[in-house]
């Protein structure tokens, strides 16, 4: 078992407060390693929200967030943000690129913080990863000169740079047209296949959920097979 959540509840606001907001309500879920998953929903229903608790960026009201056996939840900052470096890949709803940094050194960002040798390997994987989602030619360009898909193209490698266990990924196809959709649901698979990577996918694309082989969809706080 990569996760496992059990009896999550996360709301925002004052819970006495009228304008308290329920988003998720005892979910449960459990993710096998290798295992792909798509994930839908309308908007507001909390996948994003979901995926910040998955990956650490935010904290559940109740309930605990395991993975590979060690509950998540409880780390310290410093705990939460080794293990979000070495095994989480994030590729956020709005992309999230520096606009001062070039798309090279964009994705080569979460791997500043290892060591020499790491590093010089990162920037041959960094080479292999851009060439293929096709955007090595842009990788000395700014964000602010790409398109809304490359700059999501972008954000995908950057994610898969520290080689992490488990990709978190929030419509990374919604700036993409047909054929890049395509390519962006070829690469992922690659990936689930070839390295075992697990898939954790927020989409609105019937054709990349049914990529996934397992459809989720989240309605009134919970998760529902579909
Ligand atoms: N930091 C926050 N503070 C207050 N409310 C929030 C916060 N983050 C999310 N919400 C609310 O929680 C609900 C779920 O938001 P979330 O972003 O998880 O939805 P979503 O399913 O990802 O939607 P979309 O498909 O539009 O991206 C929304 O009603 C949103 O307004
Ligand atoms: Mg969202």
């Amino acid at each position: 078992m990569l996760i496992k959540l059990d009896h999550i509840r996360k709301g925002f606001g004052d819970p006495g407060d009228p304008s308290y907001r329920a988003v998720l309500r005892d979910l449960s879920l459990e993710v096998e390693e290798g295992e792909r998953m798509a994930i839908l929903g309308p908007s507001g229903s909390g996948k994003t929200t979901l995926l910040n608790l998955i990956g650490g960026l935010d904290h559940p009201d109740e309930g605990s967030v395991v993975f590979r056996g060690e509950e998540i939840t409880r780390y310290t900052a410093a705990e939460m943000d080794r293990f979000r470096n070495r095994q989480i890949g994030f590729v956020f709803q709005f992309h999230h690129l520096l606009p001062q940094c070039t798309v090279l050194e964009n994705v080569l960002i979460p791997t500043l913080i290892r060591e020499k040798t790491e590093r010089e390997e990162a920037l041959e994987r960094a080479e292999k990863l851009l060439r293929r989602v096709g955007i090595w030619d842009h990788r000395d360009k700014l964000p602010g000169k790409l398109s809304g898909g490359e700059c999501q193209r972008a954000a995908v490698v950057r994610a898969m740079i520290n080689a992490p266990s488990l990709l978190l990924a929030d419509e990374p196809t919604g700036a993409l047209d047909r054929e890049n959709v395509e390519k962006m649901a070829g690469l992922l698979l690659e990936l689930n296949r070839e390295d075992g990577l697990t898939l954790l996918v927020v989409t609105h694309s019937a054709g990349l959920a049914e990529k996934m082989g397992n459809t989720l969809e989240l309605r009134n706080g919970k998760l529902e097979s579909v």
